[in-house]
């Protein structure tokens, strides 16, 4: 299967979540393939080599891929392969969408995000992907209990899917990906927990979307 990470802005946190999907897919024994196809950050990749140099186990495979054409043909060596994209991924982000199963768009409370996800979104369906293969996840949230809700009810009416669990942020976090952990690698249990949730909801989805199809 393949999960696409999209947004047009960059700093959202799309390499957070890849890294952190994949710690997860690998602990629940997927074969997992991060693509890098952030080939000028290379976030994906640098962080590999963080992680490999702190000796950290699972060890999470990670290559740079130039188009999306290369890093799709890994899917039929792995379970899941996790497109890591750009920000201003080409016709916003299209093909990854068209060749993934799930399409994660992370995005804040903020309207500055909400908005410009969910157009992005919208473009993604004028172009023919389902609404369904869409879920936003909020990412880097330092917000309040009624910002949550505030951002739920403007998705709600935007008609976008997305996930319960949040992703905050936290200097633990950040520092955590300094030393090449994912965010449930974190030692704070109440820390990991949340992030051990998010991920769960996700690969319940993922389940599910595969149990269908
Ligand atoms: N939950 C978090 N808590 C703290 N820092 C985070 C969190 N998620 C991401 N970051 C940091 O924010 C920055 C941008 O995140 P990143 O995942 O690289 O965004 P993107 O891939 O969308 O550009 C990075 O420095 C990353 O380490
Ligand atoms: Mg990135």
């Amino acid at each position: 299967m393949i999960i696409a990470l999209i947004s047009q802005k960059g700093g959202v946190g799309k390499s957070a979540l890849a890294r952190l999907l994949a710690v997860e897919f690998v602990r629940a024994g997927w074969q997992v393939k991060i693509a890098d196809l952030d080939t000028m950050q290379g976030t994906a990749t640098k962080w590999k080599a963080r992680r490999d140099r702190a000796g950290l186990q699972p060890e999470i495979p990670v290559e740079k891929f130039a188009t999306v054409e290369r890093a799709v043909r890994e899917a039929g060596r792995f379970d899941l392969v996790l497109l890591d994209g750009p920000a201003h991924a080409e016709q916003g982000g299209r093909g990854m969408a068209k060749a993934s199963d799930l399409v994660l768009m992370p995005t804040g409370y903020g309207l500055d995000d909400l908005e410009a996800q969910v157009e992005a979104a919208y473009e993604l369906e004028e172009s023919g992907i389902e609404r369904g293969k869409i879920w936003f996840v909020f990412c880097r949230i330092t917000g309040s209990a009624s910002e949550d809700q505030a951002a739920r009810e403007y998705l709600q009416r935007a008609k976008i899917n997305v996930f319960d669990p949040v992703l905050h942020e936290l200097p633990s976090i950040r520092q955590g990906h300094n030393a090449g952990k994912a965010a449930s690698e974190i030692s704070f249990p109440a820390v990991q927990e949340r992030a051990t949730a998010l991920a769960a909801a996700i690969a319940a989805h993922m389940q599910a979307a595969k149990e269908a199809a």
